[in-house]
């Protein structure tokens, strides 16, 4: 099926460069020049998305939104937005449009991006694809195919092993293929191997009996009793200790297990999926893990590529964190070429929690509504940028960072300390301590 494309906009203008650049990509496009006759147009055709102009005679575009939504709950709407109208657009967002474009339209490359970024993915049905808008990005190729191969495997009970480094989406991806299981109303429960004790490992998982062990004074079920008919999340499994791997294989095998101090035994019904960010193959190798646990839950592998080799995904997930952030702070902030640069450069071995992280930062020192290079303080230096104080790729201490941000929001402010202080959100007293302590003239 062809991809339908709904314009809505006052100014012929507009609706002329909306339609001629994605025309040229290959979309049926459709304009209307106000919100009556939008939903008119909408009865005479199937539309696969929506972009809207606010303020327009007749019928605006949050009064348009609000009928769309209502009527057609799985198109997505975009909406346009001038400098004057911000607060309009984020109380659009808060209404369920997906998305902003700010006017003047920046270049036909920004349109082109948001615009693919909120339509289906081929080979996803229009429902999953709208699923994921709220929680997971994949523009890239890579991504796009991991997602295709979680929702394949979401619906059936089989063994997921997601692998990938440290922040890559192993939880996110963990909590969609439940979400798209049969067993989403039921409850999703996650361990966290490496951060449970040994000593009080086997009673977290599978409870204990009361007067099991000294402090044992109530029955308390575990994260198995816990998750049946639903899906037990076994995060960090290469953290396992030995002897757990044995106890959890038993399990895994027989669907059933004792409480520790009792001798009844509990039969459930749960779907595994477990995550590590180690080389499992390496840690068999190594001793350190059983080779016939990790045939048990490695039925279906599924492995998140780092942040690097998708380079297409850096961009829509920044977008994606700025509109969480805008609709907390009622203020939307856009990124200058400069920035959109910076973070196109930048190696990400922390992967999407440090692009996350990054971005939460920027929104913080920046001015709004503009994030600029210099309000990117990387918590890793980039390998292609110049040496600085730190060098390397090793990641830098929190001082560090707020070294860099000190240093950044002098620059910005010409040097003026009591605008630097505002800008750090930080006292005059304080910052002056700090120049001090890292001897900044
Ligand atoms: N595709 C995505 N779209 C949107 N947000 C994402 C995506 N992937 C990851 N994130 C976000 O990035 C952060 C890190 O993701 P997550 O916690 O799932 O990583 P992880 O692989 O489990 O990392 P770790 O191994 O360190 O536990 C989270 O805030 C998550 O919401
Ligand atoms: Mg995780």
């Amino acid at each position: 099926m062809s991809i339908r494309i709904l314009t809505v906009d006052d100014r012929e203008g507009i609706r002329a460069f909306i339609k001629d650049v994605l025309e040229s990509d290959g979309y049926g496009v459709d304009v209307a020049t106000d919100g009556k006759d939008a939903l008119l147009q909408l009865t005479k055709a199937e539309y696969s998305l929506m972009i809207t102009d606010l303020r327009m005679p007749r019928m605006d575009g949050m009064a348009l939104l609000k009928e769309s939504r209502t009527r057609y709950p799985n198109m997505p709407v975009i909406v346009l937005t001038a400098h004057g109208t911000i607060h309009n657009a984020v109380d659009a967002m808060k209404m369920g449009a997906v998305d902003y474009l700010t006017k003047p339209l920046e270049s036909p490359a920004v349109l082109r991006d948001i615009v693919r970024s909120h339509l289906p993915n081929p080979g996803l049905t229009a429902a999953a694809a709208r699923v994921d808008k709220d929680a997971l990005v994949a523009t890239s190729k890579s991504m796009v195919s991991v997602l295709a191969m979680l929702d394949k495997v979401a619906p059936t009970d089989a063994t997921v092993l997601l692998t990938g480094q440290s922040g890559t989406g192993k939880e996110v991806a963990a909590a969609r293929i439940h979400a798209k299981s049969n067993r989403a109303g039921q409850p999703f429960v996650a361990v966290n191997c490496a951060a449970i004790s040994p000593s009080l490992m086997e009673s977290e998982m599978f409870g204990h009996e009361r007067g099991a062990f000294t402090g044992a004074t109530e029955q308390k079920p575990g994260r198995f009793e816990l998750a049946h008919n639903g899906t037990l999340f076994l995060d960090e499994v290469g953290e396992l200790p030995l002897e757990m791997q044995a106890k959890l294989l038993r399990v895994l095998q027989e669907q059933k297990f004792e409480r520790v101090g009792g001798n009844a035994s509990i039969e459930v019904n749960v779907r595994i999926v477990a995550a590590t960010n180690r080389d499992l193959q390496q840690e068999i190798a190594n001793g350190a893990f059983r080779e016939d646990l990790y045939h048990r839950v490695s039925v279906f592998p599924v492995h998140l590529p780092p942040l690097k080799d998708r380079k297409e995904d850096i961009l829509p997930l920044t977008r994606h964190f700025l509109v969480g952030i805008s609709k907390k702070q009622n203020r939307l902030l856009t990124l200058t070429r400069d920035a959109e640069n910076a973070l196109l450069s930048h190696h990400w071995p922390g992967n999407i929690r440090e692009l996350s992280n990054t971005i939460e930062r920027a929104a913080i020192l920046c001015t709004p509504p503009r994030i600029d290079a210099a309000d990117l303080v990387f918590a890793t230096q980039t390998k292609s940028s110049a040496p600085s104080a730190h060098g390397g790729t090793e990641a830098v201490s929190l001082k560090d960072m707020e070294k860099e941000a000190i240093l950044n929001a002098l620059k910005d402010t010409d040097g003026h300390r009591k605008n630097a202080a505002r800008k750090l959100g930080i006292s005059l007293r304080s910052l002056y301590n700090k120049l001090k302590e890292y001897g900044i003239d």
